[in-house]
């Protein structure tokens, strides 16, 4: 893939030495609303979602795709996926019920939280939400609140932890035996036998072994187990399994020239076994769920930012633009590369090396290190790519500067679908003590 092409798989293109994305005008989006800004692509959502789905309605039509919300919490986001057909995966109460206010109903809804507490559970039964399990020791306390509450126990799921995992970076890697999540291969007869003891008549299984897996052969050891411990549970307690969840974990190419996802792979190491497993075994008829988050959001939207500070500090040079990890952490917290391109393409001078840098007071506060950018002067506007997913999600106020705005392209409309904050909204909820 070259790089014009790379760049017209996320809806970018220059017209006339400007930045188009999705069709519209970066500096009149920027103009408009201001920056920093979020812009995001209704269409590349709806594209994602259906590639996706087709892919998996040509080897398994019992499949459902549930959405990791905690990738990109938007009402709007939520609506999008929703009218396409997606369900949904859901990690905190808050999470659900951003779901419930976006109109989507309880029975879509996987609730895989992990150190759930008792108000968890509560809301969860109360809500008829499904529960994933994360730990032997939570089955007790969730069916005290089912027998409390007076409600039925229907289904359960445990999350496997199966040993091995992968990711993007150290902090995204969630399998292994030192890993917080889920539950090893030794336990999983226990937990499913308690389970059916303690009166649940249905059940699903569940892994995700990690976030931003670019190189599909990497969910092939982990499926194996998984689908070993799948086996064993099975055989050994005579159950059958409503669902199998493979997890998230799908990675975008956010370095030019990358190639996406080879699904073909993805397809032979996780699709295929899975059918196999309900092909040879005595295990049901189960629904194949994945939970992407990245895959469906992460190549939707660009932050607009700008530069108002270009300096030279004999040594290095840096452009100075007002988003910073406040807006997007992922450069400062892993070390993510997040490709930048200027909104107005110059072209005419050979190109300079900055790093650019936002405006919190630490050093760690860059966007991109060592980038060969056109000469670059202050008021120009700049687009960070690829940040539809754990962007604005992971945002935050610190040194006191509001979120900012994300607006979104539909058909060439372009919606404001977030007000940034002011500063009134910082101070929200804080109370002066008389004395003070
Ligand atoms: N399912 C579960 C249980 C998860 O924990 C996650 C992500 C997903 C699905 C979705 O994973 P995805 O398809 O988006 O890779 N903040 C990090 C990513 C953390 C992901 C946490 N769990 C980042 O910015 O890269």
């Amino acid at each position: 893939m070259n790089y014009s092409e790379w760049l017209t798989m996320k809806a970018l293109e220059y017209r006339d030495d400007v930045l188009y994305f999705a069709g519209k005008n970066t500096l009149e989006i920027s103009k408009e609303y201001g920056t920093p800004i979020y812009v995001i692509n209704e269409n590349t959502i709806r594209e994602r979602y259906r590639i996706l789905k087709n892919l998996l309605n040509s080897e398994y039509e019992n499949n459902r795709i549930h959405y990791a919300v905690k990738a990109n919490s938007n009402l709007s986001i939520l609506k999008i996926l929703h009218s396409e057909g997606a369900s949904f995966d859901c990690t905190s109460m808050g999470e659900i019920y951003t779901c419930f206010k976006a109109d989507i109903s309880p029975e879509k809804i996987i609730y895989t939280g992990n150190m759930f507490t008792d108000e968890d559970f509560t809301f969860a039964v109360k809500n008829k939400v499904l529960i994933n399990l994360d730990s032997v020791s939570q089955l007790k306390r969730l069916v005290k609140i089912h027998e409390d509450l007076g409600r039925e126990k229907s289904i359960i799921s445990f999350r496997i932890n199966p040993e091995f995992g992968a990711g993007h970076h150290s902090h995204t890697i969630t399998a292994g035996k030192t890993i917080k999540f889920g539950i090893l291969e030794e336990q999983a007869i226990e937990a499913y036998s308690k389970a059916k003891e303690h009166g649940f008549e249905k059940f699903g299984i569940h892994q995700h072994i990690g976030s931003g897996v670019l190189n599909a052969q990497d969910f092939k050891k982990p499926v194996e187990k998984y689908i070993s411990i799948i086996k064993k549970v099975a055989k050994s307690l005579e159950i059958e399994f409503d669902f199998i969840d493979f997890g998230g974990g799908l990675g975008i190419p956010y370095r030019p020239l990358k190639e996406p996802l080879d699904f073909d792979i993805y397809k032979d190491v996780v699709i295929k076994p899975f059918k196999q497993l309900v092909n040879s075994e005595d295990i049901g008829k189960p629904i194949f769920k994945i939970e992407p988050g990245r895959y469906l959001t992460a190549e939707s939207s660009i932050l607009l930012t700008q530069i108002n500070t270009i300096k030279n500090n004999g040594f290095k040079l840096f452009a100075g633009v007002d988003a910073g990890f406040n807006t997007l952490l992922r450069p400062t917290l892993y070390n993510s590369y997040h490709h930048i391109i200027a909104c107005n393409k110059k072209g005419k001078t050979s190109t300079l090396t900055y790093d650019v840098t936002g405006p919190i007071c630490e050093s760690g506060d860059i966007l991109g290190k060592n980038r060969e950018l056109d000469k670059l002067e202050e008021k120009d506007v700049l687009a960070i790519l690829d940040v539809g997913a754990y962007g604005f999600t992971m945002s935050s106020n610190y040194n006191s500067r509001p979120r900012p705005a994300e607006v979104l392209i539909s058909n060439k409309s372009v919606y404001e679908i977030r007000k940034a904050e002011t500063f009134e909204e910082l101070l929200k909820g804080q109370k002066v003590p008389e004395h003070l």
